[in-house]
C-alpha cells in the first residue's frame, strides 16, 4: 500500500516537471502561496476571499495581477510558469 502511494506521488511529480498546467488549487499549494495566504483568513498576505472581493467585476484583474506576480511588482516575484500563475489567479479570484 505504501509503495503504491509512492508510485502515485512520483507520477504526480513527473507530470508537473513536464510542465503541464496544474489546477489552481494545486499551484497555490505547490508554489508556496499558502505559506503567506489562506483562503478565508489574513495571514502574511490578504485572504484569497478578500482579494477576490477586491477585484470582483474587474475584467483586467487577472492580467494586472499576473504582471505583479510574474515581475515581482508590488508582490514577491513568483517562480512559476505563466500557465501556473494564471491557474492560481483564477483560483484566487473565484474564492468567495
Ligand atoms: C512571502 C509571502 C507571500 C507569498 C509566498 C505569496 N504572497 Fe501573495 N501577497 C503577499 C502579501 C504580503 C500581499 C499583500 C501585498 C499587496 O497587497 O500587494 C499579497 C498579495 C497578493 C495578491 C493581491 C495583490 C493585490 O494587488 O491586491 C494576490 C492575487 C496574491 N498575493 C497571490 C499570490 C499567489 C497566487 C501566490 C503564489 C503563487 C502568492 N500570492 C504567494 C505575500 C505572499
Amino acid at each position: 500500500m505504501k509503495a503504491m502511494l509512492w508510485v502515485v506521488a512520483a507520477g504526480g511529480l513527473l507530470v508537473s516537471a513536464a510542465g503541464y498546467a496544474q489546477s489552481g488549487a494545486d499551484v497555490v499549494k505547490a508554489k508556496g502561496c499558502l505559506n503567506c495566504h489562506e483562503v478565508d483568513k489574513k495571514k502574511v498576505g490578504p485572504a484569497f476571499k478578500d482579494i477576490a472581493a477586491k477585484y470582483k467585476g474587474k475584467k483586467e484583474a487577472e492580467g494586472d495581477l499576473m504582471a505583479k506576480l510574474k515581475d515581482g511588482k508590488g508582490h514577491m516575484k513568483i517562480a512559476a510558469s505563466d500557465a501556473d500563475i494564471k491557474a492560481a489567479l483564477k483560483y484566487v479570484l473565484s474564492r468567495k
